[in-house]
């Protein structure tokens, strides 16, 4: 069965996802990483040398090899993955999403400032990040909302957070698939 984590950058898809996927002992996708897998370039390359198109394009075919899969995997997407085409379509018919829902001013504090491989947030002080953020989430946030569950998490841990998304997947897979390993 796939999870997907969605969420707007800096929410802690791939960090949490990671943690989440190790004590469920399953498999976890980066969408990020796998698109620069396929190209051997960084997502600022692909970006900056093939474009947001061919990017936008790249984590589709990542997103329907996953969907065709028919694995366990916890999956961290890229925070514009969903809103692109009908991505969300795909991922709610092919698995279960999961939305880490951040306000603007704590996403900033999880993004590190002037950080090279956000091509959206390139070269951003926190201050213009904040302004881009507040700027671009709401946009996002009609997508985001469609999860299956949604977790609030600016007054939770990381630690909390893994076990929110451990307990979701525990409760939604059939009991042959849970690995329990902790
Ligand atoms: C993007 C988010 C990034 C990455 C790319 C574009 C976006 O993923 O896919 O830079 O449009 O929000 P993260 O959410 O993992 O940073």
């Amino acid at each position: 069965m796939l999870f997907y984590l969605i969420g707007y950058m800096g929410c802690g898809k791939s960090s949490i996802g990671r943690e989440a996927a190790r004590r469920l002992g399953w498999r976890f996708v980066d969408m990020d990483r796998e698109v620069e897998r396929m190209h051997g370039m960084s997502v600022a390359e692909v970006f900056a040398r093939l474009g947001e198109a061919v990017f936008r394009k790249s984590e589709r075919t990542v997103l329907e090899e996953l969907a065709a899969g028919g694995e366990d995997v916890l999956v961290a997407t890229g925070g514009g993955a969903p809103c692109c085409g009908d991505n969300m379509h795909l991922m709610q018919t092919s698995g279960k999403t999961i939305y880490l829902k951040l306000s603007p001013e704590k996403l900033v504090l999880r993004l590190k400032p002037c950080n090279t491989n956000r091509p959206k947030l390139a070269g951003m002080d926190r201050e213009q990040m904040l302004a881009y953020i507040r700027e671009n989430l709401p946009a996002r946030e009609g997508v985001y909302e469609q999860a299956a569950m949604t977790i609030d998490c600016d007054r939770l841990s990381d630690d909390a957070i893994a076990s929110y998304v451990v307990e979701y997947v525990r409760h939604h897979v059939p009991v042959a698939h849970a690995v329990v390993q902790e």
